[in-house]
């Protein structure tokens, strides 16, 4: 600090008054010296970041979570793609599919590959919640012959490679932020990965030819302060309570104009609360697990006037039958070359369970289940994003998808305890 501030303000000045013709000619000499230097400095830099397609940084952007660079590229990776996303039986489907480390995303993948169809994954393994989940949900999807691509849906140069290597026919996008709270922490992480990430996307499959058909994660929660109920696709959805869901609705907007400029065959899924085995930690039926194992008070949320907090919750099969349901239904995109050639499907259905249960209800049944009596703390409902219920009218999916909810509350959670308590007990030997 001392040095700089006795530095002469002006020192180029100072030399030159004093300056004979000779230490002139050798002062231009020194400074074309360091124009040549300053040149190659500046191509080094240039080639170190223009280098290699193969490892794209992901833009600085408003998510802190995703600034992060990923390596993909060469032959040997290529073999692995196509390996991955080879179609096994008569009629399947190419199928790329983002957020496949997630929850929900490993489960329709392994249920895609089950049956034949080609499957290839894409996350960026974010920390939203536990990164270890996510590399054993990768783990038992490699061991199916699904691949996983590390990478940001944001990243145009590595979605445009992957369209080069396989011409998928369909895209089970999935990829996104989730949960309803956390939007007031890291807003900037849903719309990196909501909005920024799902145009991204829908830029590549539209000029890519053919252009794939896509089925998306919309959510329950974009019927924000609805009270009608059940909720049905013709209600207004205008009214979200959390940036979540505003994103969500986005997106729905979104994939209509890509669907009117571009002739891209699009069909959003709303979710209603999916819970099961391999699920997401975030959500309350999975803490609620851990904190009662813990003897950890739990707090349940009631509504103005004791106003029941209810729910209606998913088993992961149904919603997975819901997502192939959409997939086999999806007609082709219409577009070529970038421009819309006809008319393409436009869709937007709700993939609930039709029985809405207060969260109280489902306290009990974990009780049950883990044997352990839960420490409750009735709290009020705050104004952060929850909503106080949620019910789904699903005679439209019935009707095209086939879609039909078999799974009851306490079946499903018998399923998710059983596994819960092998994983952490697994976890928990691997740690000793
Ligand atoms: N689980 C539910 O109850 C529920 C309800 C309604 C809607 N949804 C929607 O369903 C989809 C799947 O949800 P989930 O429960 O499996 O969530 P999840 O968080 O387990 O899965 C999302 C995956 O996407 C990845 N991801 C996030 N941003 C990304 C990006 N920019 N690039 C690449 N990968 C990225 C994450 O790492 C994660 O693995 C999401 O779109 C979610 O909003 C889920």
């Amino acid at each position: 600090m001392s040095h700089i501030d006795s530095a002469p303000s002006t020192p180029g000045k100072f030399k030159m008054e004093k300056a004979t013709y000779f230490n002139r000619v050798r002062w231009h000499t020194s400074l074309a010296k360091l124009a040549v230097w300053s040149f190659v400095f500046l191509g080094a830099i240039l080639i170190f970041f223009f280098r290699s397609p193969a490892s794209t940084p992901v833009p600085a952007d408003l998510s802190r979570r995703s600034l992060r660079t990923y390596n993909w590229g060469g032959p040997v990776w290529e073999k692995r793609v196509r390996a991955s996303a080879r179609v096994r039986s008569r009629n399947g489907f190419a199928v790329l599919v983002t957020g496949a480390a997630g929850f929900v995303g490993t489960h329709v993948s392994a249920a895609l590959k089950r049956r034949g169809d080609g499957v290839l994954g894409i996350d960026n393994f974010n920390d939203y919640y536990d990164p270890s989940l996510k590399r054993a949900r990768q783990l038992l999807l490699e061991r199916t012959g699904v691949y996983i691509v590390e990478g940001d849906i944001n990243d145009e140069a590595l979605l445009r490679k992957l369209f080069e290597v396989v011409p998928f026919t369909h895209v089970m996008h999935l990829a996104a932020q989730a949960g309803v709270r956390y939007a007031m922490e890291n807003p900037g992480s849903y719309v990196h990965s909501n909005i920024a990430g799902f145009v991204n996307l829908l830029e590549v499959c539209k000029s890519v030819n053919p252009q794939p058909a896509i089925v998306w994660a919309s959510s329950s929660s974009v019927y924000g302060l609805n009270t009608k109920v059940p909720f049905s696709e013709r209600d207004r959805t205008d009214q979200p309570a959390s940036l979540y869901a505003a994103t969500k609705k986005a997106g729905e907007e979104i994939a209509h104009t890509y669907n009117h400029i571009y002739g891209l065959s699009l069909t959003g899924l709303r979710f209603f609360t999916v819970y099961g085995p391999w699920g997401r930690p975030d959500m309350a039926y999975f803490f609620f697990t851990r904190d009662i194992l813990k003897g950890k008070v739990i707090p349940i949320f009631e509504a103005a006037n004791h106003g029941t907090v209810a729910r209606d919750f998913t088993y992961i099969d149904d919603i997975v039958r819901g997502c192939l349901g959409a997939l086999d239904t999806a007609e082709k995109s219409t577009g070529s070359g970038g421009k819309k050639r006809g008319p393409a499907q436009l869709r937007v259905f709700n993939l609930g369970n039709t029985s809405p249960v207060p969260v109280s209800d489902l306290v009990g049944i974990l009780e049950r289940l883990l044997k352990a009596k839960a420490k409750r703390n009735i709290m009020r409902l705050p104004r952060n994003g929850d909503v106080q219920f949620t019910h789904a009218n699903i005679s439209y999916a019935q009707r095209e998808l086939g879609y039909k909810p078999t799974t009851d509350l306490h079946s499903g959670l018998k399923k998710f305890v059983r596994w819960y308590l092998n994983y952490y007990s697994d976890v928990k030997k691997a740690d000793e």
